[in-house]
């Protein structure tokens, strides 16, 4: 079976635009490919964190991947910072991957504008630890969403430069992006994308958020003032309703041309109204299961411990022919 590798940051509570652009398909992927999810809170220290938040926020992850789905008897669910080979192999990589690549990546570039207070080395490097987690496992395909298209070309290239050196030591992966809702914008400034960490909560929708609270961001939408009111795709007259139809359409299954055609002539209200329903009907059985797990620390603790293990022998093997290829003597 070809080999999936993905994670996400425990840097905030994980929102639907996380779901939508990434763990939706994170599940969907386990019946056809060998599977590695990881907690990547190695990645979560590059800005800022308070050490109590990150845990919590490290275990909620953990147990929200398993409620969205992600089971473990089938794929390797583990910390990040359990299987240290992730960190031994950034180095090497490191070693590889010129400043000028480094400084052209446009998440680096924004995220160093707004912490300028804290633009650490490891913000700077962080899609070199990205490209290590991934070759570590010789992972083929990659499901993320549109934000991360830009790491994963330096990874393949980090990739191709290493083979092209010491031999075929990586598998070059690719990118699975999904069709719709791979690029899930804020709800109150559609041309930025959601984000975990913004600072406003009303930009983003928890996956743990209360009903009503969800109804009411989805409410408080913004839209447009077209006169009269259209539900229509368009990205750049219209964002935000665009938004919504993509939340709609990830959801529900249904296209964007039939979401189109259903609301004609209907109000914005009407559509908002309706994505709220829809995202809530979804969390539901989600809510239920995390609000279990998270309270079974026995659980949790089994799981992330036997995908550690199951990660490190994997990566051992990657890790152990680098560093022969590179020349260390062998221990
Ligand atoms: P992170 O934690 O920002 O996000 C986790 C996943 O969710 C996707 N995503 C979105 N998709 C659609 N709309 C959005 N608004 C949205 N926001 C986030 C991300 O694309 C991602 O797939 N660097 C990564 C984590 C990472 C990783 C990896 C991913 C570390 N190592 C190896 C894949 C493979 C990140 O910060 O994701």
């Amino acid at each position: 079976k070809p080999i999936v590798l993905s994670g996400a940051q425990p840097s905030g509570q994980l929102t639907i635009g996380n779901y939508l652009g990434a763990l939706r398909q994170w599940d969907k992927m386990q019946d056809d490919y060998d599977c590695l999810y990881c907690i990547v809170d190695l990645h979560a220290i590059t800005v800022r964190q308070e050490p109590a938040a990150l845990r919590n926020a490290s275990l909620d992850s953990l147990a929200l991947y398993l409620a969205c789905g992600i089971d473990p008897n089938r794929s390797a669910v583990f910390m990040q910072s359990h299987v240290p080979e992730h960190s031994q192999l950034a180095w090497v990589l490191n070693c590889y991957t010129q400043f000028g690549e480094l400084s052209r990546m446009t998440q680096f570039k924004d995220k160093s504008e707004r912490h300028t207070h804290n633009v650490n080395a490891g913000l700077f490097t962080y899609p070199v630890l990205m490209a290590a987690d991934i070759l570590l496992y010789q992972a083929n395909q990659i499901p993320v969403g549109h934000d991360q298209k830009q790491h994963l070309e330096l990874a393949r290239d980090v990739a191709m430069r290493f083979n092209a050196l010491h031999g075929d030591i990586f598998t070059v992966p690719e990118p699975f992006i999904p069709p719709v809702a791979a690029r899930v914008m804020s709800l109150q400034d559609p041309t930025k994308k959601m984000s975990k960490s913004d600072e406003n909560p009303w930009n983003f929708v928890g996956l743990l958020e209360d009903p009503k609270m969800i109804s009411k961001k989805f409410k408080k939408a913004m839209t447009d003032s077209e006169d009269p009111p259209r539900v229509r795709f368009d990205l750049d007259a219209k964002p935000g309703v665009a938004n919504l139809l993509s939340i709609l359409s990830g959801v529900t299954g249904k296209t964007i041309a039939a979401l189109e055609a259903e609301y004609e002539g209907k109000m914005y209200g009407h559509l908002k109204g309706d994505v709220a329903d829809a995202v809530i009907a979804l969390l539901e059985p989600v809510q239920k299961t995390f609000a279990e797990l998270r309270a079974d620390q026995t659980t949790l603790t089994n799981v992330m411990r036997a995908g550690a293990d199951k990660a490190r022998s994997r990566a051992a093997v990657t890790l152990a022919r680098v560093n022969e290829a590179v020349g260390f003597v062998l221990p």
